[in-house]
């Protein structure tokens, strides 16, 4: 006897993935069930139980538009060229991916609801990489933690930095103050279709190191 209904926890957290393809551009994501996902967010380790956070949660369309341009100068050069080299290695699954990506890139503005986890922070070249790990790993919990409780809920997003190559713009954009750091932009919709598959992940005995590294 467990805690949990694992059969159903397991599911959760296997079959969680990045949708793209999938989303329903049309149904408004209310914001009820937006606070929800963020309360339980809300529950993840933070250091010193901090909880600086600040989700900056975007359904309005102009600002969707704006983000989502900033959003497709960030993805598609690369992308476009990571889908040429695929294309030429035959890589089917890649071909896949990078085809996704680019279909999600050109709708970004149609996605019901853009939310931008921010912490607060400075980067600073100087800074101790501790400090780096400590405070992304005071929000990345809780943002996994969120697409969890969005998919408990028959919705789906895709954890995404894109938009950060143009993070000071869209800082302005939104009135993201200074010492506010936007660490991941997660598009949020309602899942179409049926119950989403495991993707192919490694083995853990491919991946596990027992007592020192093997
Ligand atoms: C740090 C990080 C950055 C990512 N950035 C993007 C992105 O900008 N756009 C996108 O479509 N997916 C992005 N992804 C999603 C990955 O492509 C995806 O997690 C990976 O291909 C595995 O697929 P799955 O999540 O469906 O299992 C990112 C994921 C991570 C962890």
């Amino acid at each position: 006897m467990t805690p949990f209904d694992t059969e159903n926890t397991d599911r959760l957290l296997s079959t969680t993935r990045s949708v793209r393809r999938r989303l329903d551009f049309d149904r408004p994501v209310d914001h009820d069930v937006l606070r929800d996902c963020v309360r339980l967010a809300a529950y993840a380790p933070n250091a010193s139980n901090a909880q600086d956070w600040r989700w900056v949660i975007v359904t309005d369309p102009d600002q969707r538009a704006g983000i989502a341009e900033y959003y497709r100068a960030g993805i598609v050069p690369p992308m476009q060229e990571l889908l040429d080299r695929r294309r030429a290695d035959g890589d089917a699954p890649g071909v896949r991916h990078s085809e996704a990506v680019l279909y999600l890139a050109d709708r970004f503005h149609e996605v019901p609801a853009l939310v931008i986890p921010c912490i607060r922070g400075e980067l600073d070249s100087d800074m101790d990489f501790a400090w780096t790990a400590s405070l992304f790993g005071s929000i990345l919990p809780a943002v996994w933690s969120f697409q969890l409780a969005l998919h408990s809920r028959g919705l789906a997003s895709t954890f995404t930095t894109a938009h950060l190559l143009a993070a000071d713009e869209v800082a302005a954009l939104l009135d993201i103050p200074h010492g506010y750091l936007q660490t991941c932009l997660i598009p949020v919709a309602y899942l179409r279709g049926d119950n989403l598959k495991p993707p192919a992940r490694k083995d853990p005995d491919e991946i596990i190191a027992w007592n020192r590294w093997a």
